[in-house]
């Protein structure tokens, strides 16, 4: 399957749009009896325990978002330790009536599923032997796949030499199964806003300890998933997150022997989404020359306003400090009728639409707004221009019950202060960067939905991620939005506190071992 051939990709996208009548008559109910085990544990692979103490960030939010700290002279497990706490550790636990507990992780994931696992390949991290590691956040500790350093294998399959010399690269991949379970093969753009929600996160922390991250979507999938021993038709890489100094670089990739390490079942049955995998396989890139080309293809930058644009108050700079932020992040699961601050706005769009050290590049999403309840702000819809941080009006009203409707029907949307709504013009994102560029749309709007989290919980209000029905969130932006697809929803707003109405009690996992 070839990349160029865009059929696959607008046929995933129709055959996965959702509009009311495809909800009514999904008939999809969940097999509690199968429902996929939140962890992936290597049985016999070696382990490496991690810190029980993490150790603070010592940047504010805002300020790790704003600008890389100095560059960090060297990667120490202490620091990688902190960055995948703060990217993929358990940050909360929540207790039901009845005994029932679910943990819950750094960044929001959809339906609580946790599909995206993440993998290390260390070269020159003190503290750490070379070699292929897997991170359990359930019980934090590293798993060596294999000894030795593989950087060098590592830069081939991302035909970028510097991966070679950089100390370590974070792997992020994802398991069909934890997400299809719930959401179908709609869960494979789950895939990609769930990597990008972490990608926020990681990229955020990794900017605070001066770790120069970058985010590389480009590579040549069956040679990484080989070194991780993936099974291709169940997990797939999906990004690669180069962190910490370049120094000596490492021998060129040797033979890559396969090897089967043995896994704990995730649940006594799977199903199996073909369109899911055609999706998959049909966006992977076959060797380095494939992935130098698709890397070098310009995207267009998004059109300028057509009319005035109001420009909007700066962000303000600082907010709580980012591994707090962390910790208390959560998404708002009822929104009080109760403005935002435009300064508020102005810092979660911001955020939103920062650019993004690697190979993602700008442009691919634009921000579309219904705007409920923010001070200085007429009710209506909207869109964000980041170049000149204002807002282009469009039509006036309230729109509560719309914003309600457009996201599957779900009052959050309706009650809440704002709701952003990310839009990509996909035939030219398809035209220059084939079926990939569909990956990277959504891994740009999860990336943006991710900051928006931050920005929110930095200040001081609340957030959620939505899903939304496709053609009717294009229609409403009519005719500004003709031809853009929605990608993915976040919603802004004060929390009204109560949950609503279930009794939950929710404890704040520290990170572990610190009282
Ligand atoms: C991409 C994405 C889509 C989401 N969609 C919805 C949604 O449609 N409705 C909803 O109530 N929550 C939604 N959420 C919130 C998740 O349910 C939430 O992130 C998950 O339960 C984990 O909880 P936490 O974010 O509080 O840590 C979404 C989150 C993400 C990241």
């Amino acid at each position: 399957m070839d990349n160029a051939d865009t059929t696959v990709a607008r046929r995933f996208v129709e055959a996965t749009a959702h509009s009311p009548e495809s909800v009514r008559a999904s008939g999809h109910t969940l097999a509690w009896d199968v429902k996929p085990f939140p962890f992936k544990v290597y049985v016999d692979a070696p382990a490496v325990a991690l810190a029980r103490e993490v150790d603070p960030l010592g940047r504010r939010t805002m300020d790790a978002l704003a600008a890389a700290a100095a560059p960090a002279d060297r990667l120490t497990l202490r620091g990688l330790t902190a960055l995948l706490y703060y990217s993929a550790g358990v940050t909360k636990k929540k207790s039901y009536p009845g005994g029932g507990e679910m943990l819950f992780r750094a960044a929001a994931s959809t339906g609580a599923l946790y599909q995206t696992e993440v993998y290390v390949v260390a070269g020159a991290v003190d503290g750490l032997a070379p070699g292929v590691y897997h991170f359990c956040p359930g019980d934090f500790v590293l798993r060596q796949l294999r000894a030795g350093d593989w950087r060098g294998t590592l830069a081939e399959a991302a035909a970028d030499p510097a991966l070679a010399r950089r100390a370590a690269t974070l792997v992020l991949t994802a398991i069909f199964w934890r997400n299809t379970w719930k959401y179908q093969a709609r869960g494979w753009r789950h895939l990609y806003w769930d990597s990008g929600t972490m990608l926020a996160n990681a990229v955020a922390v990794g900017d605070a300890l001066g770790l120069a991250p970058r985010v590389l979507a480009g590579f040549v999938d069956a040679q990484v998933d080989r070194l991780l021993a993936l099974d291709p038709d169940r997990e797939a890489t999906l990004e690669l997150l180069p962190l910490g100094p370049e120094g000596p670089a490492a021998p060129p990739g040797g033979r890559l022997d396969a090897i089967a390490p043995e896994v704990m079942p995730l649940s006594s049955a799977e199903v199996d989404y073909p369109a899911l995998r055609e999706m998959q396989r049909a966006s992977a890139l076959p060797d380095a020359a494939s992935v130098r080309a698709w890397r070098a293809a310009a995207v267009a930058p998004p059109a300028p306003p057509a009319g005035e644009a109001q420009a909007l108050p700066p962000p303000p700079d600082g907010g709580r400090a980012l591994d707090e932020t962390i910790q208390r992040r959560g998404s708002t699961r009822r929104f009080a009728h109760v403005s935002l601050a435009a300064s508020e706005l102005a810092a979660a769009l911001w955020a939103a639409t920062r650019p993004l050290a690697g190979d993602v590049p700008e442009g691919l999403v634009e921000s579309w707004l219904i705007v409920n309840a923010v001070e200085s702000l007429e009710p209506g819809t909207y869109r964000y221009h980041a170049a000149s941080h204002g807002l282009e009006r469009g039509r006036r009203g309230d729109l509560r019950r719309l914003a309600a409707f457009l996201c599957l029907e779900q009052a959050l949307a309706g009650d809440a202060a704002a709701v952003l709504f990310f839009l990509a013009p996909l035939d030219a994102v398809l035209a220059t960067r084939g079926n990939r560029g569909y990956r990277l749309a959504n891994l740009a709007a999860g990336v943006a939905g991710g900051r928006a989290y931050l920005a929110a919980y930095a200040l001081g209000f609340g957030a959620s991620g939505l899903t939304f029905y496709d053609r009717h969130v294009v229609d409403a932006f009519a005719p500004a939005a003709a031809g853009r697809h929605a990608i993915f929803v976040t919603a802004l707003g004060r929390g009204a506190g109560a949950r609503d109405g279930v009794l939950v009690s929710t404890t704040i996992q520290p990170p572990r071992g610190r009282t």
